[in-house]
Formats: C-alpha cells, structure tokens, sequence
C-alpha cells in the first residue's frame, strides 16, 4: 500500500506540473481529486489494509492529499501570472505605472525663460528652421562676403526635392528683395526680421528655437542647438533699458548673486554691439570666471530700414543667447554634450 501511495503521488505531481493551461489543469484534478478520482479510491481502499495499519497508511494518504493540493494551488497561480491579463486578476492589487516622461532640461528651461518675460510684458513669437539667406542674413545687414554666409560654416540646403515645402513669402513692400538659398537657420535672429515684417512698433518679443552651425562639437558647442532671441522696438527705447531687462532676468533665471557683464564686440545687425557673460561668485567653469552666453546691441538703423520701419522714429534693442549653456552654470554640468545623448539617466535627474 506503502508503495502505492507513494508511486500515486509522484505521477500526480508530475501531471499537475505539466498542465501547461489552466484547462489541462483541470484535468488533472479530476482525474486525480474528484469524487471518482484515484486519490479519494485510495481511501476507499483503505478497507482491505489491515487494522493495526490503518493509522499510518491513513496519515500518508492525508499527507499525499496536502502535498498534491498545495501543487495544485501552486500550479493554478503561476498559470494566472503568465495569463497576464487574460487569467483572473485581483482588482484590488495596485496597478503598474508606466515609467512618466518629462520634459527634456532645455525645454524645461525654454519654458522658464518665457514665463518670466511674460511676466514682463513680452509675447512669444516663432520662426522657421527652414528659412532663406535674405532673412538669415541680408535683412540682418551681413554682407555676402561675410565668414558666417561661407558655405563651410551654414547648412544650406540642396533645393531639388524640395517642392512640398510652401513657397518663400514675398519679404515687406516695394520690390521684394531676392531671398538667395535656403538654409538652416544659424541663429534666431531670424524671428526679429519676421516679427517686424508683421507687426509695427511697439514690438517686445522672445523667440526661443532651434539653431545650426557647421561648429565643432566640444563641452560648449553642438551643430543643432537652442538660442532665445529677444526684440524691444519701440520710442526712446535705450541700451539702459536693455541692461536692465536682462540683469533682471537672468538674476530670476539664475538667483539673485549672478553677476552679468557686457563686452564691446561686433555684430552687423547691432550698433553698438556687447557680448555678454554670466558668472557665480565662487564657482568656476572650465576653470573660468565667466561663460560667455550671448550677444546684444541696439538694432541697426539697416535692419530697421529692411523690415521698412522709420529708424529716425524708433529705436529698439535686441538680444540672443544659447539655452544648452545655461544649464552649466544652472546645475554646474561641465559638457553640454549630455543633453544631446540622451541617456535617461542623466535626463531624469533635471526632469
Ligand atoms: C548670435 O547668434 C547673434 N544672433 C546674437 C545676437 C542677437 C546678437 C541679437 C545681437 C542681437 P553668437 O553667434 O555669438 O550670436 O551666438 C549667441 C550664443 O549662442 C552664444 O553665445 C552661445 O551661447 C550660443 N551658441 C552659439 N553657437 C553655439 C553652438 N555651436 N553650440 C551651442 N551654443 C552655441
């Protein structure tokens, strides 16, 4: 009897760990646990096995019925859990969030450098990528021979191919200008010119958007990268406004101990013209003091003059600075690089 009970137990385990489904499953137990099944004819056969016997064939039995019970309950659930969703499931149980995106850090910090010019009264205005020479340039008061139109440093793009793009829109009155090639846009100064083609004085405007450049890529340069441009045209606009405004800013951006300071530089759509650098008390950059961020200046009475604004009427000032290099003073990030790789990592520790 021993012996049977014994070899009963090992075939019933077996046949429940093979049931690959709960319906072969079930099978198994009534072949096996139902009123007519072997086990329950085991007992029944209990009346042939001698008295004095009887209490310890009865406690195997019982032990064979536990043992083949906890692997019945044991199989049935691991049938549930690789069902998934198609078993029974426990509605009670909490649910498994899918990993939450966020913002990429530039973005994030796009949307902080406009809320707080909104604060100050500018509105967001937007360009192409995609734009011409004349805008990019021309408009801008930079000659055809400047180093930045050289086809070494701008992408210009291969006009084949390009029929589904909308056709170039005439640029202000009078004889429109020819508008050249079109290329990806080096920097956002584009929006100043698209702007005021639009919309006359007064105009208080920033244009966060993406940039190219045939640059080297190191820790402070990428070819595709963000500036935010920024445009005040109005009367008596002065270069004491426009210092204002951005010590203002970047003091809210960053805190209120950043210190920033101009340096005369050159640009053809400026006169006079600063580059501008930002810098920590007690922190360093590379090694340095200050970063350099961006450019500014009064605009050109030129650039005034081809978007067919008086220039003897209004005066107005503009500015533009990089958003990836930001973020080295910001969160003290040494290699812009990071947020080009994409490495969620390092993204979720600014999202
Ligand atoms: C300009 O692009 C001017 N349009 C800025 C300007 C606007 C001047 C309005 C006057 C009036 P610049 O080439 O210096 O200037 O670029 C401005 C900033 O863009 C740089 O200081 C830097 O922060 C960022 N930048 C430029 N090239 C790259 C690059 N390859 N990778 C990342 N950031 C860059």
């Amino acid at each position: 009897m021993q012996e049977k009970i014994d070899a009963l137990q090992a075939e019933v385990l077996a046949a429940i760990q093979a049931a690959e489904n709960p319906a072969a499953l079930e099978e198994v137990r009534v072949a096996y646990l139902s009123r007519n099944g072997q086990v329950p004819a085991l007992l029944a056969g209990m009346k042939d096995v001698p008295k004095e016997e009887r209490p310890i064939v009865g406690k195997r039995i019982n032990e064979l019925k536990s043992a083949v019970e906890a692997a019945f309950d044991g199989r049935k659930s691991a049938l549930e859990d690789a069902a998934g969703e198609g078993g029974d499931h426990d509605p009670t149980l909490p649910g498994r969030m899918p990993p939450h995106g966020t913002l990429h850090p530039v973005l994030a910090l796009r949307d902080r450098c406009i809320a707080i010019f909104r604060r100050l009264g500018y509105a967001l205005a937007e360009g192409p990528d995609i734009d011409t020479e004349w805008h990019n340039f021309d408009a801008l008061n930079t000659p055809a021979d400047h180093p930045a139109r050289n086809e070494q440093d701008t992408f210009y793009l291969d006009e084949t191919g390009l029929d589904s793009l909308p056709p170039l829109e005439p640029a202000g009155e009078g004889p429109a200008p020819a508008l050249g090639r079109r290329l990806l846009r080096t920097h956002t100064s584009t929006v100043q010119i698209r702007t005021m083609l639009r919309q006359k004085p007064p105009v208080r405007i920033i244009a966060p958007g993406r940039c190219y450049r045939r640059d080297e890529i190191d820790a402070t340069h990428l070819m595709s990268f963000t500036q935010c441009e920024g445009l005040a045209v109005d009367e008596g606009v002065s270069l004491a406004d426009m210092k204002g405004t951005l010590e203002f800013f970047f003091r809210e951006l960053l805190g209120p101990d950043i210190v920033i300071r101009f340096r005369p530089h050159f640009f053809p759509f400026t006169e006079p013209s600063f580059e501008f650098d930002i810098s920590r008390p007690g922190q360093t950059i590379k090694g340095k003091q200050w970063l350099e961020l961006g450019g500014c200046g009064m605009v050109d009475p030129e650039v005034l003059i081809a978007v067919g604004i008086d220039p003897e009427q209004y005066t107005g000032w503009a500015f533009g600075f990089g958003l990836e290099r930001l973020p080295l003073v910001l969160h003290a990030i040494p290699d812009i690089r990071a947020f080009v790789e994409n490495d969620v990592r390092f993204l979720q520790q600014l999202g």
